[in-house]
């Protein structure tokens, strides 16, 4: 990550107008150094007014990632923490990491050039919205015993987003890992395993969350969508974000770790908004509808089909129908 970009940010992120000489000074370089980080502002499409005269202004508040302020809120020294100004996909990022290295890890970007979401859909990543953060995190067990896992990253997503901005708004899923409010998507989990000998698995868990998006790239974007500012109504710091989904993340590893996903029953029905509604599910090229009866033990969604059968199912895409 840029420092210089990170002090020019937080230096304009007071409203004001500020010229080129006086940013110069406070960033220890030249005119023509802080001319080149505008236009970058610029080619990030940074809503940001510049007045001959008087200087350049962020239209809208802009707290840019910070590795430091991130590792001194989550307190712990047992995850590597890296944030990357643009990548291709974090979860790509971290497959360097795959072989060699059993620690856990987390990479985090201000931009994605190519995200990705399930189903091999494209993830809209612009610079500084919103938040783009995989986890390569080692498992002692067969690919066989992680089915629940994204299941389970999910309701530490939701808890990690209740406890920032506070519990207005009651965060679902949607099976198998959608968060939504009242249907509007929030966040997404794409998660890619690779399985070793001996029974031991690498994960990279990869997380996008809504946070700051703004409204103008809803074109973009194919499903009904929010954000966390929307839910709030406050512009929100993602260095808090980030901090606190890293720590329910790892304490709802923990968990899974040593007992699977049967601690996580209670919680996930709690959260689960295709229970007892009419839904429509689409696995490869099959549809199939029901009446959603929450998950097995696998993290399998049940479906109590037209002729009263409950059926399971291991992947798909759902949706609620409309009544
Ligand atoms: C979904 O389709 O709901 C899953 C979206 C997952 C997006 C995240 S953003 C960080 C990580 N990198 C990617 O390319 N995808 C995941």
């Amino acid at each position: 990550m840029n420092d210089t970009l990170l002090k020019l940010t937080a230096l304009l992120n007071d409203g004001e107008y500020h010229d080129g000489t006086s940013i110069g000074t406070a960033l220890q370089m030249t005119r023509a150094g802080v001319w080149k980080l505008i236009k970058k502002l610029e080619q990030y499409e940074i809503p940001l007014t510049s007045v001959k005269g008087k200087g350049y202004r962020l239209d809208a508040p802009l707290i840019l990632l910070d590795p430091q302020k991130i590792k001194n809120l989550l307190d712990t020294e047992i995850v590597d923490i890296e944030v990357l100004e643009k990548v291709d996909s974090t979860n790509q990022y971290l497959k360097r990491y795959l072989l060699d290295n059993k620690d856990i890890r987390v990479c985090i970007a201000e931009m994605q050039s190519q995200g990705r979401g399930r189903l091999n859909r494209q993830w809209h990543s612009p610079f500084g919205q919103n938040i783009y953060l995989s986890l390569l995190y080692p498992f002692q067990k067969d690919i066989s015993e992680l089915s629940g896992l994204s299941l389970v990253i999910a309701l530490a997503l939701c808890h990690a987003i209740e406890t920032v901005i506070g519990q207005k708004e009651k965060m679902g899923i949607k099976w198998p890992n959608d968060m939504v409010v009242a249907t509007q998507k929030i966040a997404g989990i794409l998660i890619e395993i690779q399985a070793e000998s001996n029974g031991f698995c690498q994960t990279i868990i990869g997380i996008g969350v809504n946070v700051n998006m703004r409204e103008a790239d809803d074109d973009k974007i194919t499903q009904a969508w929010s954000s966390l500012q929307q839910l709030s109504g406050t512009y929100i710091d993602r260095n808090a974000v980030c901090a606190e989904l890293i720590h329910q993340i790892l304490l709802y590893l923990e968990r899974f770790s040593s007992f699977g996903l049967s601690p996580f029953i209670t919680e996930w029905q709690q959260r689960d908004i295709l229970y007892k509604q009419p839904v429509t599910l689409i696995s490869g090229n099959q549809s199939y509808s029901g009446i959603g009866q929450g998950i097995d033990t696998h993290g399998h969604l049940l479906l109590k089909m037209a002729d009263g059968s409950i059926q399971s199912f291991s992947s798909g895409d759902t949706t609620l129908k409309k009544g």
